[in-house]
């Protein structure tokens, strides 16, 4: 038989609870043939009567006791191998000072003071409740958690209360948090000391206040505060006084109502309940005293004075105690840890596993994990407790939260059901708060936010890239809008731009084979190449309007199309003065090429370009295109498009092209009728009327909403017309060529002449590889 001690103070109901869960413990632990085999625990049970000297004097006794084999006093190896204390940490501190000298060791269930982790001081102390270190930092980490950053605490002065409040102090530093001030309740304070304290807190500007108190002095303390009516403050409490060691007291509860504080995690201990409910006060002595407080009878017999004697049918059922309420087994479920490391320690020692990790480290039935660290500290866990109203005035302690060192930074303190106490719910993400005329500011109606705009508390416009997402709490990127390759319509524009600059090509090709034909020559080959090179450009230049718009492609989109155009038409309109110049010179002798021959006719092309290019270059130098984003058109999307940089520029560019166009056009006109089966002045003006009306119907295209449909409708306009200006100047020559070669002839060319006076008029001048009509 082995014997384990604990040293309470039976006296008061809580420790009564304890002294009973330990003999529970004990009885499942010799009822458990798992668990120590064939050995049997015993406890003997001491009352330190709430006096250090006592509680000396009775951790003495089991040593000095005679022993089972009283012959052998000296000798004898005592069956003493664990105690079991105490609560408070001075008494555990005392009691340790009489068992360290002989190796026994003792677990403290309930001395939270950080002191007793110095394991050079203490090293055969162990306890199953965590230092309050961690309790200081958990309580900061909780004020931070509420956003309390202007705190003041009260204290016990003495070595705990200090240390506790220098532990809270250094935590809150780290964490942002100021204290106001620090005041000390210390033994045998006045009345009119108190009133100055509380004074004292009643006119500080921190409305949060810690206090660092052991349940007595926490109720000496708030007498005084009912007195002085100090309401209005929000307590926040270590756990010595957070949970039901205060009497319950509706004037206590108008003070500290909504005190929030630590507390020991509870645990529902199997069978521990019915246990408690089974006393018998005739049979085990130790709990007449228990009894008779808790109803208030005499178990004495011949006691005369009592009016009130026990009648032996009371039961613990019957009454709404602590003493029996599962959801405060708090204390003896450190307790119960207790007993149980002992347990398993012996259990280790007689199985021969001495390593040190299985020696400390158990689960109990209920499935808590127990283990000691090097300080012999267990795992520090905390409730958050709260104060709160429950039925008929008493005060109910409702478990808000939990906190968990071992969770990651920021994530320590998890609240669960927090009281609600609001008017008007918080607003929900994509509205706004907007205040209720009349009424508190905590009222307030919700307001849906703009489209654009996100956040709870006021509607915050997201910045010009950015827009609200579905949950409105968030600015996500707006998506980017312009015309890409890899979209279908890019696709196709791409693919005409390229099937029209290969059927250029193949013109190309076909005039060059046929170069030597009269048809060929008859048109002014060089210029025709020339405009037929141009006209390739053209196709090719609608590809820089395609993809994403960069400050190169923007620059290089406008005036490759102006540069471009004004060439073609340029070419064109060579051509068309050249046929008017030959039919129009009526003098007699007066050789057309005197007028406007080959070189005349490339300086004329090449200054009409160099103008549009001219035009170019300053509009590039002065004010060039550049990438634009376009945020006006559409809220949920960017419109990446090219700035003008200059519209006059711009205009300027098309307005020229539009002036070549024109002339070309009235001359063109003017030449239609002249007489000539390769007259292509019918085809240039037809060409040309095409050309205009495209262009003229792009202009309200253009000017309307812009987008990627417009750049596309661009495009479209310059190929329509480069198509036009290719079909109606080439298509009836190339038909020729290919399919009627016998009309492919001078004689042909010249026989066909319908009016002979023209006729007679007209030769075939012949100039290197250029052939000419030419008025002789
Ligand atoms: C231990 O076993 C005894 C006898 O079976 C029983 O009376 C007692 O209630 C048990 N104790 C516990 C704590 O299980
Ligand atoms: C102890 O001493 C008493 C008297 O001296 C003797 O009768 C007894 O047998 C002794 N017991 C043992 C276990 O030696
Ligand atoms: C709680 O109060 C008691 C009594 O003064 C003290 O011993 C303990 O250190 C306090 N707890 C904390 C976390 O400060
Ligand atoms: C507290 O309130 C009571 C009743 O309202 C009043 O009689 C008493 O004077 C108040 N005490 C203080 C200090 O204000
Ligand atoms: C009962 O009370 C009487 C008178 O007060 C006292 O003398 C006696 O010792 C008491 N008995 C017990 C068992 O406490
Ligand atoms: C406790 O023991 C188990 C297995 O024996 C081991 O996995 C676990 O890590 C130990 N825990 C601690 C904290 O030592």
């Amino acid at each position: 038989k082995i014997f384990l001690m604990t040293i309470i103070y039976i006296l008061i109901i809580w420790e009564f609870q304890n002294a009973k869960t330990m003999i529970f413990a004990i009885e499942e632990i010799n009822n458990n043939s798992n668990l120590l085999p064939g050995v049997s625990l015993g406890y003997k049970m001491y009352d330190a009567c709430t006096s250090i000297h006592l509680s000396i004097k009775r951790a003495l006794a089991p040593l000095n006791e005679p022993g089972e084999q009283p012959n052998q006093t000296c000798s004898r190896i005592t069956p003493l191998h664990a105690v079991i204390g105490m609560s408070s940490t001075s008494y555990t501190q005392a009691v340790a000072s009489v068992f360290q000298p002989f190796q026994i060791p003792q677990i403290s269930y309930f001395s939270t003071c950080g002191c007793l982790s110095d394991k050079t001081k203490y090293p055969t102390l162990l306890r199953t409740v965590s230092s309050d270190f961690h309790q200081s930092r958990a309580l900061a980490q909780l004020v931070k958690y509420f956003g309390w950053n202007w705190v003041g605490t009260v204290r016990t002065d003495n070595d705990y209360g200090n240390d506790g409040v220098a532990a809270f102090a250094q935590a809150a530093q780290e964490e942002g948090i100021c204290i106001e001030y620090s005041v000390a309740i210390t033994n045998g304070m006045t009345r009119q000391n108190y009133i100055k304290l509380i004074t004292l807190i009643k006119q500080a500007s921190a409305k949060v206040v810690l206090a660092f108190l052991p349940a007595v002095d926490m109720k000496a303390f708030l007498d005084q505060l009912v007195l002085e009516n100090a309401t209005g403050l929000q307590w926040v409490g270590n756990l010595s006084w957070m949970t039901k060691r205060l009497p319950v007291n509706i004037e206590y509860f108008k003070i500290l109502g909504g005190a929030i504080g630590m507390a020991l995690p509870n645990a529902i201990i199997p069978g521990l309940r019915e246990y408690l409910l089974n006393v018998n006060p005739y049979r085990d002595a130790y709990s007449k005293e228990f009894w008779e407080t808790t109803f208030a009878c005499s178990l004495n017999t011949t006691d005369s004075l009592k009016v009130n004697k026990c009648t032996g049918s009371e039961n613990l059922r019957n009454v709404n105690s602590e003493y029996t309420d599962e959801k405060e087994f708090r204390v003896p479920n450190c307790i119960y840890k207790a007993v149980y490391a002992v347990a398993h320690a012996l259990h280790n020692l007689y199985t021969c596993k001495t390593d040190a990790i299985s020696f400390l480290n158990f689960t109990t039935m209920y499935g808590d994990h127990v283990y000691f660290d090097v300080n012999g500290d267990p795992e520090p866990r905390y409730e958050i407790i709260n104060w709160q109203q429950g039925e008929g005035g008493l005060i109910k302690y409702v478990t808000v939260g939990t906190y968990d060192p071992s969770s990651p930074q920021g994530q320590q303190i998890k609240m669960n059901n927090v009281p609600k106490s609001v008017c008007t719910e918080s607003c929900v993400p994509g509205t706004r708060k907007a205040a209720r005329k009349g009424q508190p500011v905590c009222c307030f109606d919700c307001i849906p936010c703009a489209e654009d705009e996100i956040n709870a508390l006021y509607c915050l416009p997201c910045p010009p890239d950015y827009k609200p997402n579905d949950q409105r709490n968030k600015c996500i990127l707006k998506d980017i809008e312009f015309l890409s390759f890899g979209e279908i319509m890019g696709s196709l524009l791409v693919v005409i731009s390229l099937f029209g600059a290969c059927i250029t090509m193949f013109i190309i090709l076909v005039f060059f084979y046929y170069r030597d034909t009269p048809v060929v020559r008859a048109n002014n080959s060089e210029i025709s190449f020339l405009l037929l090179f141009s006209l390739s450009l053209c196709f090719l230049c609608s590809l820089t309007f395609i993809g994403q718009p960069s400050d190169w492609s923007c620059m290089l989109r406008h005036t490759a199309f102006g540069i471009t155009f004004a060439l073609c038409i340029s070419c064109i309109l060579a051509k068309t003065i050249v046929v008017l110049m030959a039919f129009r010179a009526t003098l007699p002798g007066n050789n057309i090429m005197k007028w406007f021959g080959p070189s005349q006719q490339r300086l004329s092309v090449a200054s009409f370009t160099l103008m549009q290019v001219l035009i170019c270059l300053l509009w590039l130098i002065l004010s060039p295109p550049f990438p634009y984003k376009n945020f006006k058109y559409y809220k949920e999307r960017i419109i990446l498009e090219c700035d003008l940089g200059s519209s006059v520029a711009f205009y300027s560019v098309l307005g020229y092209i539009g002036f070549l166009s024109a002339i070309c056009f009235i001359l063109a006109f003017l030449a239609r009728n002249l007489p000539d089966n390769f007259n292509e002045a019918k085809f240039i003006t037809f060409s040309m009327l095409i050309f205009c009306a495209v262009w003229i119907s792009f202009i309200p295209a253009y000017i309307s909403s812009p987008g990627k449909y417009t750049v596309a409708v661009e495009i479209f306009a310059i190929l329509a017309s480069s198509f036009g200006l290719l079909f109606c100047i080439f298509a009836p020559k190339c038909y020729v060529i290919i399919f009627k070669p016998y009309k492919n002839t001078k004689k042909h060319l010249m026989g066909k002449m319908p009016s002979k006076s023209l006729m007679s008029a007209t030769n075939l001048v012949s100039n290197g590889n250029n052939v000419y009509f030419s008025v002789t």
